[in-house]
């Protein structure tokens, strides 16, 4: 067995003989001395071989990425290299062994790579050698160890769920798995083990967890996979305040262990709609300011049409401020940003810059007295940009909140090394699917409304709030959960205002409605999303960093090649039959 890190040793290890293993990074050949930088998982120790040795042919064949072993004695460098761990030291090797040869790589393994992330995933062994991917699973890992660890020690117990599942609605679409036995008949992978952790409470587990993964065949982003992992967590006879208090201790914690960083506790709390009103987003982030601001009434009595119109349809006039930047914003700049805003269905983006003198897009069309009004409402100062957006509410908040966020990317305002933690609290139960013409769950069925907007369920949806909550690091929603319905009456409610028939509850719910009738603790948990955690604590904005072997955009493995064409026997023993594909 492998007995040594490459890296375990130091100045103080002078004359000690060892025998170490790794892969062949580099080989230079200087004067006849052979020097070959040694890597393994902890790092890299410089080897040398001499003209005189017996294994010095051998040596000089070693081509990049081979494995072998060598026997030697450290000694100290001449030249030393500060940017190595064992950048004093050296190995003068006795004897070498060749483990195996390797195919010329098809790309470099080093830190900066300019190869293409597919030839990367293809060959993704080779990546996860690069420090960089390397890095982040090891990070991953303390992570999950540090979980496992604080839970345990809350007595939670881990509890595994199943992986072929009934396919209940829940938001997303499933992943199907034919059945052999049961002819015509589908499991469908785990979107989440939310009811499975609901039917653990019932059956009085009262604290569980588990790292789950989960399944879901939705549109792919930066941020999301058709397969990724939950920490998945649910308690008996609680309330919201204790899931979010346990959930940011334990946030709190996996940032000390793993990062050393020291999160100020409790966490800011924000309502869904004060999110929306003053960032345009339910995950906003925090590390910059630009507060979304309404200046509508400024505009009760105006002569500009466009505005007047607005109001007269019930829409609203908003503001953000880019401080100090009105000179860094050409027409052209402006021009893009308003391409940008329109992709989020905004009319159109109007500016003021705010010099000696104002000016900007609709400077003539506004009173002077408008313009000083906006002036002192938006505490304007010199060389101020104000980016101005109107329209229907939910078009106005999201696109100046999509907006803000790419400011301060493009101006460069968010420290990397910055992190801002927010609950974001008091969800509508409900929102509205253009799509499907009707009002659909805003977290999930199971989301308990809170306890004075029960009758609103079916009266008065648009208003009924629900006892869910997010948290939210930097713009990103690492976890979500809520209370749940513990109620049969109340259970059966909400899938009525989900407009769900008798049958299909019996049919899609039926076993979950059932249980709820044998003495259920109240009970709330929350899931984090540990790939969305991984990629915050690695600085990362691709969540396929964070993953070792992650599927692409379009969800397929190109490593694998998966997903792929199957036997035609296979098909016929599950009784499929596929059509011509076009
Ligand atoms: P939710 O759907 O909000 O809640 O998921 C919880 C967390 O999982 C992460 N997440 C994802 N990460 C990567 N790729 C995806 N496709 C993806 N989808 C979600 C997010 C999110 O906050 N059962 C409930 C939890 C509960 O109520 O307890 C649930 O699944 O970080």
């Amino acid at each position: 067995m492998k007995q040594y890190n490459n890296t375990a040793f130091n100045i103080n290890d002078v004359n000690k003989e060892v025998t170490l293993y790794g892969w062949v990074q580099k080989k230079r050949n200087l004067g006849g001395l052979i020097f070959i930088d040694l890597r393994d998982r902890s790092g890299i120790i410089q080897i040398v071989v001499g003209p005189d040795n017996k294994d010095y042919e051998l040596a000089s064949s070693l081509k990049n990425e081979f494995v072998i072993k060598v026997s030697g004695k450290i000694c100290e460098r001449e030249n030393k290299n500060s940017k190595l761990i064992t950048g004093d030291i050296e190995v003068l090797v006795s004897s070498i062994e060749l483990i195996n040869s390797s195919l010329d790589i098809p790309f470099e393994i080093t830190d900066n790579t300019t190869a293409l992330e597919d030839t990367r995933l293809k060959y993704r062994y080779l990546d996860i050698r690069r420090n960089d991917i390397k890095d982040k699973l090891i990070t991953r890992s303390k992570i999950t160890m540090a979980i496992r660890k604080f839970l345990d020690k809350k007595e939670f117990i881990e509890v595994e769920t199943p992986i072929l599942c009934k396919s209940t609605p829940e938001g997303a679409r499933d992943y199907l798995v034919p059945s052999r036995v049961n002819k015509g008949k589908f499991y469908a992978l785990p979107q989440s083990p939310q009811l499975f952790k609901q039917l653990l409470m019932v059956g009085g587990i009262e604290k569980y967890f588990q790292i789950a993964k989960c399944f879901r065949d939705e549109d792919l982003r930066a941020d999301r996979q058709p397969e990724f992992t939950q920490v998945d967590i649910e308690m008996s006879f609680v309330n919201e305040d204790d899931v979010m208090n346990i959930s940011e201790e334990l946030i709190k914690y996996v940032f000390k262990e793993v990062k050393n960083i020291d999160i100020e506790t409790p966490i800011k709390k924000m309502k869904y709609d004060d999110a929306i009103k003053y960032y345009g987003s339910d995950k906003p982030d925090l590390r910059f300011d630009m507060k979304i601001c309404d200046i509508t009434n400024i505009f009760n009595n105006t002569n500009f049409e466009l505005f007047k119109n607005v109001i007269n349809d019930k829409g609203i006039i908003n503001a953000i401020v880019v401080k100090n930047s009105a000179d860094k914003f050409s027409r052209k700049n402006i021009d893009s940003l308003t391409e940008f805003v329109k992709t989020y269905k905004a009319q159109g983006l109007a500016y003021l810059k705010y010099n000696e003198e104002v000016t900007g897009s609709i400077v003539k069309v506004l009173s002077d007295e408008e313009l000083d009004n906006i002036r002192k409402k938006l505490s304007v100062e010199e060389n101020d940009l104000v980016l101005i957006i109107s329209g229907q509410y939910k078009v106005v908040k999201t696109s100046l909140g999509a907006l803000r966020c790419k400011l301060a990317k493009d101006l460069e305002l968010i420290d990397k090394n910055d992190y801002k933690f927010l609950w974001v609290t008091d969800f509508p139960s409900f929102e509205w699917s253009e799509e499907e013409n009707r009002f659909v769950s805003c977290h999930h069925p199971f989301t308990s409304p809170k306890d004075s907007d029960v009758d609103k369920l079916l009266n008065d949806k648009a208003n009924c709030y629900s006892k869910a909550y997010d948290m939210v690091i930097n713009g990103y929603e690492v976890g979500g959960g809520s209370i749940r319905i513990h109620n049969q009456d109340v259970q059966q409610k909400m899938f009525e205002a989900l407009e769900l028939s008798e049958e299909q509850i019996k049919d899609k719910f039926g076993f979950f409605v059932d249980a709820l009738k044998y003495g259920t603790p109240p009970h709330g948990g929350l899931a984090f999303g540990l790939d969305r955690l991984t990629m915050l604590l690695t600085n990362t904005e691709n969540i396929r960093d964070v993953i070792a072997f992650p599927k692409t955009a379009s969800a397929n493995c190109l490593m694998s090649e998966c997903p792929s064409n199957v036997d035609n026997v296979q098909l016929k023993d599950l009784n499929i039959k596929l059509d011509d594909l076009q």
